[in-house]
């Protein structure tokens, strides 16, 4: 009798256990809660940094009373592995999307692998795969913007300069002498920016003389030391500065400054992508020009796209992944549009509303 009572007390907290354990496990709805892992090369990179802000107010729109929408974000602060070991991470937490910038754009395998066991889509942003390693799983987006175009712009932009006689030829000896700051070697945006950049300005029939190319990877501080360098050796004979992105031409002012040139003493410089301090020197005239790496836009897109995949779509109004630069592949890139910036259009872009 007392053995009968026991067992019947054991499957009594048995039952009520499992009872207990389903509620615990129960998960919510997957259609009606986006949670985004963002897992980002290096928040110390001033356009990524202004970027997670665009793309956290973005997700924060998203939510709605029968719509839950949570964000974790990890910095893997240059360093590979450790992003590979934060989408783990993020994963293990529960994401149902991942939103990644990689570090090293050639080396996504792990990431894939990871998300793709447990079937949770990936949208890279900024930091482009190579076309190959977009065609591993169906699950794989790219948001971004098309380099190439960046460049164009830019080259225009420093055409436009040069033609309106505002600078440039100081020397006037019909050359405009040239030095290239470039962001990392083997990034989308590097190479293919300066390319462009100077070819459009070689089509304008601008006769040009490098003087010198050198890589600051993205960096203010960096690109002021390698300026400093390039001043100490070229002196006054460079006419003008094309810089990959706005901070590196901040780094490049910086060095003039420091060694006391006067601003009617400096180079022309041209940057791209507008971040607020790159806005705020078009404004004063220290930039003559920027391109607008359109940040707002493209953490739009990928908060769209985040939400129709949730929902079961594939694409939604105004998030429709392109087959334009790749022909072959469906649904799977979303570039957006760059603008050029000048002091004219430049306050605009400062407060630049959705
Ligand atoms: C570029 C941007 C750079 C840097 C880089 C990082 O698009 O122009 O400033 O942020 O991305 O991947
Ligand atoms: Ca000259």
């Amino acid at each position: 009798m007392e053995l009968n009572k026991r067992r019947m007390a054991l499957l009594a907290l048995f039952v009520y256990t499992v009872v207990l354990c389903a509620c615990g496990r129960q998960q919510p709805d997957a259609k009606n809660h986006l949670y985004a892992g963002v897992a980002c090369y290096n928040k110390s990179d001033t356009f990524i940094n202004q970027f997670i802000t665009c793309l956290k107010d973005q997700f924060d729109k998203l939510g709605a009373d029968d719509f839950e929408v949570s964000m974790t974000i990890r910095d893997a602060a240059g360093s590979q592995r450790t992003q590979d070991d934060q989408v783990k991470e993020l994963i293990a937490a529960g994401c149902n999307i991942l939103c990644v910038n990689l570090v090293d754009r050639a080396d996504p395998s792990e990431i894939i692998n990871l998300a793709r066991e447990k079937n949770i889509p990936i949208i890279f942003f900024n930091r482009e795969p190579v076309a190959e390693d977009m065609m591993q799983w169906d699950g794989l987006y790219y948001v971004g913007a098309d380099a190439e175009q960046s460049g164009v712009m830019q080259g225009e932009l420093a055409a436009d300069v040069i033609k309106t006689g505002g600078i440039a030829d100081r020397n006037k000896d019909g050359k405009i002498q040239f030095v290239i700051l470039e962001g990392e070697s083997g990034h989308q945006d590097a190479i293919i920016r300066t390319k462009n950049a100077v070819d459009t300005l070689k089509k304008q029939g601008i006769v040009l003389e490098k003087l010198c190319c050198s890589i600051a990877n993205w960096n203010r501080a960096q690109a002021q030391n390698r300026m400093m360098q390039i001043i100490g050796q070229y002196q006054n004979k460079i006419e003008l500065v094309l810089a990959n992105n706005d901070d590196m031409a901040l780094g490049a002012i910086d060095a003039y400054k420091k060694l006391n040139y006067t601003e009617s003493a400096r180079p022309v410089f041209l940057g791209i992508d507008g971040t607020d301090a790159g806005l705020e020197a078009v404004i004063e005239g220290k930039l003559a020009g920027t391109v607008y790496n359109d940040k707002e836009k493209q953490a739009q897109a990928i908060a769209k796209l985040a939400l129709s995949i949730i929902k079961g779509k594939t694409s939604d109004e105004g998030t429709k992944p392109s087959t334009e630069k790749t022909g072959d592949v469906k649904n799977k890139y979303i570039y957006l549009p760059y603008s050029k910036v000048t002091s004219g259009n430049a306050a605009g872009f400062l407060e630049k509303p959705l």
